[in-house]
């Protein structure tokens, strides 16, 4: 199969793309699309055959339930059958945007593999106005995971997923880099005092300030039992060379790569722009602040891939606001691994 990729952007003309997209998924293809987050990879989430196809083209498990995504707010009650008072509140106030809620799912709306037999689903109205254009001309919720083979980390730029997922789907809508960078926060509003699976851009603060108290497991509780999305145990966000965490130290992080560079190993090295004088054979600044840091961070585990590097070294941030997230990603990036001299 060959795989397009269009440019739909305001500076082009782009209702032919938007009526491409639209009748390919209506067809019960599958399509890439961008969202503020990252990209997702589309299929019409009533249409089994299609969702299958998301499956087959990410080689994602079949037990790991996926988003969908609606271009109303009104449309949500055809889809649950209880939209608590705290649902509400969030719906208010953080959609459209970055904030997948888990709901009770009415029985038979969705196709069976969108929630991998859970009786929840987990809904968002993203805020992209590519993607709401083409939910709002296609009048139909879409499933979409993150466009990416599963393991990678999450496509921010049209170009990953053709990186990925070339020959395997028909479309990619081109809508340039993804604003976020880290995937949506997944809260669970069907417990008493609703869970964070999966933190993202609205955080803990953001949502305690709306609905009241809110439980956000570390990764290390998740990992010990707490709730966590079915997603979070599978590897993810893995470049091929093994990722350590290390210290947001300069020396200590000088010292780690003089250290490996005297054995031999090439080594790359995601911090802050402000560690650009330290010397490994290859930097991939983040930015500076957290924000910067969210929206950079995959482009930088991805581009480690083009490079010869033996061993990455990403500096650990703080989990306040957006830093939940961001450090979320990197352990599962570096399988919970941090750099000591001795364990290389
Ligand atoms: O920002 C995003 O959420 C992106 C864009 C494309 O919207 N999508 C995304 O989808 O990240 P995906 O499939 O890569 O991640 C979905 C996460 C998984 O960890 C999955 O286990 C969890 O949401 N999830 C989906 N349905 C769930 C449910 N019913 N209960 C608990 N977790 C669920
Ligand atoms: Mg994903």
């Amino acid at each position: 199969m060959e795989t397009q990729r269009l440019v739909v952007d305001n500076n082009v003309e782009s209702e032919k793309s938007y009526t491409q997209a639209v009748n390919l998924l209506a067809e019960g293809e599958i399509v890439a699309l961008p969202t503020e987050t990252v990209y997702g990879l589309g299929a019409v989430a009533t249409n089994e055959a299609a969702v299958k196809k998301i499956y087959s083209a990410k080689g994602r498990p079949s037990d790991n339930p996926l988003i969908v995504h609606i271009g109303t707010k009104e449309e949500l009650s055809e889809y649950v059958d209880t939209i608590s008072e705290k649902a509400v509140k969030c719906m208010d106030a953080f959609w459209p945007g970055p904030l997948t809620m888990i709901f009770k799912a009415k029985p038979n709306v969705f196709a069976k593999s969108v929630t991998a037999g859970l009786d929840t689903v987990g809904i968002r109205m993203p805020s992209h106005p590519v993607a709401l254009k083409l939910l709002q001309a296609l009048g139909m919720p879409v499933a979409a995971p993150s466009a990416n083979r599963s393991g990678k980390p999450s496509p921010t730029e049209a170009i990953h997923v053709e990186q990925d997922l070339a020959g395997k789907i028909p479309l990619i809508l081109d809508g340039g880099a993804t604003g976020v960078g880290v995937e949506s926060t997944v809260l669970d509003l069907t417990k008493e005092i609703p869970v964070i699976l999966r933190p993202g851009a609205i955080t803990k603060e953001m949502l305690e300030e709306v609905i009241g108290p809110v439980d956000q497991p570390t990764h290390i509780e998740q990992e010990q039992g707490a709730p966590k999305a079915p997603g979070m145990k599978y590897t993810h966000y893995a470049p091929n060379a093994p990722v350590y965490l290390i210290e947001r130290n300069k020396q200590i992080v000088q010292e780690a790569i003089q250290y490996l560079q005297t054995k031999d190993y090439k080594v790359a090295l995601i911090a802050p722009a402000f560690f650009k004088e330290l010397s490994p054979d290859w930097f991939f600044s983040i930015g500076n602040t957290q924000d910067e840091m969210a929206s950079h961070l995959f482009h930088a585990l991805r581009a480690c891939d083009s490079t010869d590097a033996q061993i990455v070294l990403a500096t650990a941030t703080s989990t306040e606001g957006v830093g939940a997230a961001i450090m979320n990603r990197l352990e599962k990036s570096a399988g919970g691994k941090w750099y000591t001299p001795n364990n290389k």
